[in-house]
């Protein structure tokens, strides 16, 4: 017979407590736990998700693994197709988190609209059949019959439709609107999401069936519900971008099936999400000729090369205080180029207000587009344009030196592909065959030679 028990669990980490406490033990996260109610005994037992995997498997070598043993399914969306690592394995459950109102229910119910000839059983918490088809004439032009739809929250009803409708595809939007009969707690609890995900991927497993199941993140920005979660599926996609901005990416996490350094672009357009396959023209598109505060950087996104354009203000500061904000790149960082730039090219910027802005409201992490942020400030406190053709990038030490960055060779013939007539690189080239490129290629040691360059 099955035993309830009721214990403390924290949302945060998952980990568990007898008693009630303000602060967890395990992540000394402050007013985490909630009380729920847990199963022992052998009904716990046969729940366990231990039991996805078939007493058939024998261990085999590696070498005589076959991988054809992985047809993937073309979702024919090529950024999806490409961060799930060419395509989606059959059986794989994908984790799809994001902020709320970010596109995720709109990506994925376009793939699965788009699907040809594949049967999709779209299980939605959140929406009735009505919005969805509202949604679906939004973003689709022409009507599928492949595509089921249900409103439904019960994990035991989903079941029963997956029996009946046999699907290819299944979405369930979103995880946390789950709930199981088994367990007592509230949909969204810590253990309500664990055991409804369990019960779904077991039967994925079983079927082969993959999963599309969508997420939501908490405000400090991971997905809702312990880790446990990102351990038991077998790739977690982050939606992420600026809602007032068109663009958005979809960054890959955890991927069995392929690698991690891949991510999509789209933009949200009135009818729907559109693939972006060059990013580098859209972000460049706005550029206007010859305006002071903006440097164009040949950045890296996963393993993508793109450019970006990064613009500056600087003013003269109105209070004692000078101040610094920032849109898409980390104050910190800013703070300390600001520092480097007072030290080595002797501007007065205390007395200043800067402003950074990176295009189009990426969030962008790589370290190569510092020579184009020092160059902008910099040219918009002396209010001296940078040529458009001339583009740059490399990490800028303490010392105002220009340290070598990661995957040159690419970065070089995406500036070339786009027309730019010239490049400023980090000097330090070693097996890089720069001969080959049609763009002039500037070596600089040192911000000085950069700005020698660009403003004499
Ligand atoms: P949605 O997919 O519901 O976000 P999520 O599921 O992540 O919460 O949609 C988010 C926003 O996108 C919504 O506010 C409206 C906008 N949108 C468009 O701009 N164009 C469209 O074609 C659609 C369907 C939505
Ligand atoms: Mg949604």
């Amino acid at each position: 017979m099955a035993k309830t028990k009721s214990v403390f669990v924290c949302q945060n980490c998952g980990s568990e407590s007898p008693k009630w406490v303000g602060k967890c033990y395990s992540c000394n996260e402050w007013n985490t736990l909630v009380e729920e109610t847990k199963i022992t005994g052998k009904a716990a037992k046969n729940s366990r998700p231990g039991s996805v995997l078939s007493e058939r498997t024998k261990p085999i070598p590696v070498s005589q693994v076959s991988v054809e043993d992985l047809p993937r399914l073309d979702t024919g969306n090529n950024e999806l197709n490409r961060v799930l690592g060419g395509g989606l394995v059959p059986g794989a459950m994908v984790l799809i988190g994001g902020e709320p109102g970010i596109g995720k229910s709109t990506l994925v119910l376009q793939t699965a609209l788009n699907l040809p000839n594949v049967k999709v059983l779209y299980v939605s918490g959140e929406e009735s059949p009505q919005q969805i088809k509202l949604r679906a004439d939004r973003v689709a032009k022409t009507a599928d019959d492949n595509c089921h739809v249900v409103s439904e929250v019960s994990v035991e009803h989903i079941l029963n439709h997956i029996e009946n409708t046999n699907p290819d595809v299944l979405v369930i939007d979103s995880v946390q609107t789950l709930e199981t009969e088994r367990i007592e707690s509230a949909p969204g609890s810590v253990s309500q999401i664990r055991e409804c995900t369990a019960t779904i991927l077991r039967v994925c497993k079983e079927k082969n069936l993959p999963v599309f199941l969508i997420g939501h993140i908490t405000k400090e920005g991971s997905l809702a519900g312990p880790k446990v979660l990102e351990h038991m599926v077998d790739v977690v996609l982050q939606f992420e971008g600026d809602r007032h901005h068109m663009y958005r990416i979809l960054r890959s996490i955890k991927n069995r099936f392929g690698s991690t350094n891949e991510i999509g672009i789209y933009e949200m357009l009135g009818s729907g999400l559109r693939e972006v396959s060059n990013p580098s023209e859209l972000l460049l598109a706005t550029q206007q000729k010859q305006m002071s505060g903006v440097a164009i950087s040949a950045a890296l996104e996963g393993l993508r090369p793109f450019l970006i354009e990064v613009q500056a203000l600087a003013s003269t500061a109105a209070y004692g205080n000078p101040q610094r904000s920032v849109t898409g790149f980390d104050l910190r960082r800013l703070n300390m180029l600001l520092a480097v730039l007072e030290k080595r090219a002797g501007f007065k910027l205390a007395a200043k207000d800067v402003f950074l802005n990176i295009a189009g409201g990426l969030k962008v992490n790589d370290p190569a587009i510092d020579l184009a942020v020092i160059t902008a400030v910099l040219s918009s406190n002396m209010d001296m344009a940078v040529s458009p053709d001339v583009c740059m990038c490399g990490e800028v030490g303490l010392s105002g030196e220009i340290r070598p960055v990661t995957r040159l060779e690419q970065r070089i013939s995406e500036a070339a592909k786009l027309g730019f007539k010239s490049i400023i690189i980090p000097a330090y080239t070693k097996g890089v065959e720069l001969g080959k490129f049609d763009i002039q290629i500037v070596k600089a040691n040192k911000i000085e030679e950069a700005f020698k360059f660009l403003f004499a």
